[in-house]
């Protein structure tokens, strides 16, 4: 028989750690068990998990031995605490957070696109990318293998999702009591969300750019293993519920038709092309990423002011390939090992 694996999810009652359960029973991830992780408050709840449920247990009370793979995603405090006791104890974590992201020692992986990577773990850790970077990266290395890409402009229109549970509830109630002629009372985003879009997405750091900004930065040099590629970021919040979209512009070493782009992106696994310039011959959010695997690419164009310049727009389920799937996909990868 092969190998089966004692798996934990810690934030198992979150936005993400709600999909990574469903993502490993639908996969049919080998696993003798799983355990679901959480905050005291929710100690003694029950979480879906296939076709019954398995009750939360309290993280700081669990005692991470036999545990083998671990998914975190509790958020960046949480992760810094529990991931390395959780490796310590022997199992590989595998973390959603940005707590460990930027350490030399801690391998970045898309499974995509650099998944022999994850050999890498000299301390046990293994660091799931940001929603943003991980969608672009999967359309972005079948046209960055065939002809260097050198500099990167990417804006995106993130869903609240990625703000996690508290993120979600804020649009649905702003909705409500705007259509209600109500006060939004904004509480989780500093400005009101919904009918809104917001050009801050996690702190703001001295050079004027976000952190969410900056994620894109550092990853996709980290991700491709390539510290020249340069990127010019804007991140913005939009009032969709799951679902990152991004308008990306490449300019290459070599050149790359739009034509050449495409049957690339028709080869390159985790991609699918929809791309049929007109009416709903494109990627959204609503209408095709929410709740499946893929990172849809459309509107592929070249430049009209570069002569090595490419447009694209790039949408996926952010929960899904953006995290858990990711973070799933990494554990396959270290199951595989034997
Ligand atoms: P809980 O539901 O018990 O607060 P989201 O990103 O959707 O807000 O979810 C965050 C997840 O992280 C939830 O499962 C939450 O559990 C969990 N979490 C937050 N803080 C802690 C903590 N200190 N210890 C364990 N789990 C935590």
């Amino acid at each position: 028989m092969s190998k089966q694996f004692k798996v934990a999810v810690v934030g198992a009652t979150g936005a993400v750690g709600e999909v990574m359960l469903s993502i490993l029973a639908e996969r049919d991830f080998p696993a003798s068990e799983v355990i679901a992780l959480a905050s005291e408050r929710s100690a003694g709840t029950r979480v879906p998990f296939g076709n019954g449920e398995i009750v939360v247990q309290d993280l700081a009370s669990f005692d991470p031995a036999g545990v083998d793979i671990a998914l975190f995603s509790a958020g960046g405090a949480t992760s810094k605490e529990y991931a390395p006791k959780f490796a310590a104890a022997g199992a590989v974590v595998i973390d959603n957070s940005s707590a460990f992201r930027y350490d030399d020692d801690v391998p970045l992986v898309v499974s995509e696109v650099n998944p022999g990577q994850v050999a890498n773990r000299p301390r046990g850790i293994i660091a799931n990318p940001n929603c943003s970077t991980m969608q672009m990266l999967v359309a972005l290395k079948p046209l960055h293998d065939a002809a260097k890409i050198e500099r990167i402009n990417v804006a995106t229109y993130q869903s609240v999702s990625g703000g996690g549970r508290s993120a979600l509830e804020e649009l649905g109630r702003q909705t409500g009591a705007l259509l209600n002629f109500q006060d939004p009372d904004p509480q989780r985003f500093p400005v009101q969300i919904a009918f809104n879009l917001i050009p801050h997405i996690d702190d703001f750091l001295d050079n004027g750019y976000t952190k969410e900004e900056m994620k894109l930065v550092w990853e996709t040099r980290k991700i491709l293993g390539d510290d020249s590629i340069q990127v010019n970021p804007t991140a913005v919040r939009v009032p969709v519920f799951y679902g990152h979209s991004e308008a990306v512009n490449i300019e290459t070493r070599d050149t790359l038709s739009a034509a050449q782009a495409r049957e690339l992106l028709e080869r390159a696994p985790g991609v699918e092309v929809v791309d049929e310039r007109g009416p709903a011959g494109y990627p959204t959010p609503v209408t095709h990423a929410s709740g499946t695997d893929p990172v849809y690419v459309g509107r592929i164009r070249e430049d009209l002011s570069h002569p090595r310049g490419l447009n694209l727009w790039i949408v996926s389920d952010n929960i899904r390939k953006g995290a858990a799937l990711n973070a799933v996909q990494i554990a396959e990868l270290v199951a595989s090992e034997g």
